[in-house]
Formats: structure tokens, sequence, C-alpha cells
């Protein structure tokens, strides 16, 4: 890449990472990974346990050195300039880094010293950020007392004292309740409109669908596909309509009568008196088609409806199993790394 390409690609992106490496014994837990966020956006890793994405955020965060390659954070080098880079970033771990017998307020406090704010800067930001996460009213009590989603808010709280340009969440509701979980997205939202560039890990596929504007899969330490949300339900085919007919010997007519409604021809399970067609990404317009051309026919069908796939789907095409399988052939290899 020459100069010009390279300054403008960092202008550009708040996350930039070319060809990285990491291996832990025989474990290549990273084997060459690209990655490129564009500034304000985030950017959704999902993976399989093992799959490398913790490592990855380590490294992105300078708390790891990656065996080759190289990692740009809002213009500064992970290598070259660490300490630039944890200014300007904020890191909320897979394990919660706070002191649980410091009060909530206490836990802020500290860390806005340990970047150098002066006590009043710490107790102001502490402030305003205990107010913003509604823990006000528990800020005095230590922290050990706190719920898990209270935990949590906490944690993300203490990753933005710095007021970081670009925030780092490891699975950032793991284990929080269904209400928790969304209140933390609603956070997060907040974030990304103030123009933070976000990286999060996740599992669950419908948070990823939720928040990312772009999404990699990781496994094996590898990115094997990137893209939308929708760019990733398309690989495996996009929506369908289909329905089944009600009597048997209408089965022809119905494929002719809505052959031309979506993409290619559409598929017939002759045994259960299935037609499937595809719509890409239009749906709810081929299945007004398909409805009025049925209709037309007056060819009777049942459970007529649209599917779009999930992610789930696209996960389980990508990886050969469902993202909340646990991951028991990456616990064998990480035996294998630690020599056990
Ligand atoms: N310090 C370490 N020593 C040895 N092996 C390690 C170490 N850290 C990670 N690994 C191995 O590297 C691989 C990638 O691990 P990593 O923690 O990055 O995965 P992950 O995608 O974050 O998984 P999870 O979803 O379970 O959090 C795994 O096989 C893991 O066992
Ligand atoms: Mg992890």
């Amino acid at each position: 890449m020459s100069g010009a390409v390279a300054r403008a690609k960092q202008q550009d992106h708040a996350i930039i990472a070319e060809g990285v490496y990491k291996a832990f014994g025989k474990v290549k837990a990273l084997d060459g990974i690209d990655l490129a966020v564009p500034r304000g956006s985030v950017l959704g890793v999902l993976g399989p346990n093992g799959a490398g994405k913790t490592t990855a955020v380590k490294i992105l965060t300078t708390l790891l050195s990656p065996d080759a390659g190289r990692v740009v954070v809002d213009g500064r080098d992970v290598l070259k300039d660490p300490a630039g880079v944890r200014s300007r970033i904020g890191l909320a771990g897979q394990s919660a880094a706070i002191v649980e017998e410091f009060s909530g307020r206490e836990n802020l406090e500290l860390i806005g010293r340990l970047f150098h704010m002066s006590a009043k800067g710490s107790r102001d930001r502490a402030t305003e950020l205990l107010e913003s996460f509604g823990l006000t009213d528990a800020k005095d009590r230590r922290a050990k007392t706190y719920s898990g989603g209270m935990m949590r808010r906490l944690d993300l709280a203490a990753s933005l004292v710095n007021k970081p340009n670009v925030l780092f969440l490891d699975e950032p509701t793991t284990g929080l309740d269904p209400r928790a979980r969304s209140d933390m997205w609603g956070v997060i939202r907040e974030l990304v409109a103030a123009q933070t560039t976000v990286l999060l890990t996740t599992q669950y596929l419908e948070e990823a669908d939720e928040l990312a504007d772009n999404i990699v899969v990781f496994n094996h330490g590898r990115v094997i596909a990137q893209g939308t949300a929708d760019d990733l339900k398309d690989t495996i085919g996009g929506d369908v309509v289909e329905f089944t007919v009600t009597d048997p010997r209408k089965l022809t007519s119905a494929v002719r009568a809505v052959t031309g409604c979506g993409d290619g021809d559409p598929e017939v399970d002759k045994d259960k008196g299935e037609i499937t067609v595809r719509a890409g990404r239009n749906g709810s317009g081929v299945l007004l088609d398909v409805v009025r051309q049925l209709d037309a026919k007056r060819i009777k069908v049942m459970g007529l409806g649209v599917r779009r796939p999930s992610l789930d789907d696209v996960f389980l095409a990508l990886t050969g199993h469902r993202a909340e399988e646990d991951g028991s052939l990456n616990a064998e290899t990480s035996k294998e790394a630690s020599g056990e």
C-alpha cells in the first residue's frame, strides 16, 4: 500500500489490522486476521468458543503482542505507541475489571486517577457516569453487592472514564437477562450516536443483528465471512416464500402459477405438496405476488409465509454448528496447548 493510500485509510478507519498472527504453543489462536473498522461504526465479531475473539481484542488493546502483523487503533500503532493507544481506547473485557471491595464511585475515581486526571476531574467524571448508567443510588455500596447487570454497567462505565474514541467490548451482555441486555444495547447505541467506534464480540447473533453495522465471523483464528447482517443472510440464499398446496392434484398448476414470482424456478417437495420460492431481500413483495397468482387460479394453500434466514442459520451454514453450542473441540485444542 502506498503511503498516501495508507494514510487515507488510517483517517477513515478507527481500527486497522493487517495479517495478525498469534500462537499459543501449537494453537494458532489468530491465523492471519485482517480488519478495517470505519470511524463511528460498530463491528460485531462473532465466533464459537475458542475462535480467537478475545485474543484479537487483547492484541487490539495492547494487552498482548501479535507474533506478526500490523495493528493501528485511532491512528496509533499498538506496538510502536501502546501508551498512545491506551489513552484513546476503552475496554470492557470478558472478566470485569472492577475492585469488588470498592464502591462504584471509588472504582470510577480510581480509574480516573490512573489516567492522570485530577482528584476533582475524576470525581466529576465518576458522578457523570454513575448518573448516566443509573447507578447513582448504589454509588456508595461495595461493588460486590451489585447484581450482575449493575456490575456490567459499572464495568462499561469504567471503560468510558477517559472518553475513549474507540471502545472494545468483549461479550458485553453474556449472562444478562433480556431486560438488562436491551438496556445495555441502548447504552451502546447512545455511544455510537456520539461517534464512538465500537468493536464488540458476542455469541448472541441477535445482538450483532441489532447493533453491528458490519459483522466478521471468526472460526479457528480466521475470518471466514464478513459483511452486513443482510449480506451474510443473502450468502445463504435470502428470504424464501413457502406454502403447501391443499389439493395434491393442483400442485403442477400451482408451480406454473408462481413461476416468475421470485428468483429462479420454484422448488417443489412433491411428497409434502410444499412449494418454496426464493425471494432475495424482497420477501413481502414476492409473498403478495404469490398470493395474487394463486388466487387468480383459485388454488387453495396452507401455511403460506415468508422466512428470512436468521444469523443463526448463517452461523450454522458457515461453522457447522449453532452459536450456543459448546465448542468442545476448542476445549481440547487448548488443553493440548497448555500441555495437559
Ligand atoms: N494464554 C493462553 N494460553 C494458551 N492458549 C490460549 C491462551 N489464550 C487463548 N488461548 C487459546 O487460543 C484460542 C483462542 O482463544 P480466545 O480466548 O481468543 O477465544 P474466544 O473466541 O474469545 O472464545 P470464547 O468465546 O470462549 O471467549 C483457544 O484455543 C484458546 O484455548
Ligand atoms: Mg473470549
